[in-house]
């Protein structure tokens, strides 16, 4: 068990309220979560609904025999909950490593609130330190947006299946993801604006608005970055 990990999902368990509609994103953090929250539900006799962002995320739900709501039916979320892959003491995080980033971004703006939960090996002074940036781009037009990607200083990579698949691994909307490193990313928000004005890019993994709160666990403790 990581202790950092489950300290900031035990805090993050302290927003749920009876009748909540809720997002979730993707990844194991995420699939900890959704566990603590079937535990919370059978304690307390609270009615939730969940709107998964991810395959990955409806089949724990289902498996577990969680109520699994839509967008369709609540346009507008009373909170979200989501992991990430690094995140910064501005607020800013990293997000994609599960492929799950377009969906977890639209919850993250078709949502109240939106709380990420990370342990503290993931904080940096800035994004970009640790992780890359993950972008999805519809397959026709992969060469393209890599070289936009390289002339813009960036290192690209398409992302390949590892073990259970050759060649590119196609996320649960049917797209391509590339690992971008742009090295320390001062300016996330300029940056994000400049890959989504790459025609043929669906969306990337910089997360610069809609976080209300990003809880980072500790050993023994959290603090949260508001
Ligand atoms: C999914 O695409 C990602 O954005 C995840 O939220 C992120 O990779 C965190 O995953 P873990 O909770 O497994 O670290």
């Amino acid at each position: 068990m990581n202790e950092a990990k489950f300290n900031a999902i035990k805090e993050a368990l302290k927003y749920i309220k009876d009748g909540q509609i809720i997002g979730l994103g993707s990844g194991s953090t995420v699939e900890l979560f959704i566990e603590e929250l079937r535990k919370k539900i059978a304690e307390e006799g609270i009615y939730l609904g969940f709107v998964p962002a991810s395959s990955m995320t409806y089949l724990k739900l289902a498996t577990l025999g969680l109520r699994i709501e839509s967008l369709d039916s609540y346009p507008e979320l009373d909170i979200s909950f989501d992991g990430a892959d690094e995140v910064d003491e501005r607020k800013f995080a990293l997000k994609g490593r599960g492929a799950a980033l377009f969906r977890e971004k639209i919850l993250s703006k078709y949502s109240k609130k939106y709380i990420i939960m990370v342990e503290d090996s993931k904080l940096s002074h800035k994004i970009g330190e640790k992780a890359k940036v993950s972008i999805e781009v519809l397959p026709f037009a992969t060469r393209p947006v890599m070289a936009r990607l390289k002339a813009m200083g960036a290192n690209v990579e398409l992302r390949n299946g590892e073990r259970i698949k050759d060649g590119p691994i196609i996320s649960d909307n049917g797209n391509y993801i590339l690992d971008a490193s742009f090295g320390i990313i001062e300016d996330p928000k300029k940056l994000a604006q400049e890959i989504n004005e790459i025609t043929g890019v669906i969306e990337n993994g910089i997360f610069y608005e809609n976080i209300s709160e990003i809880i980072v666990g500790t050993k023994d403790s959290f603090k949260k970055i508001v």
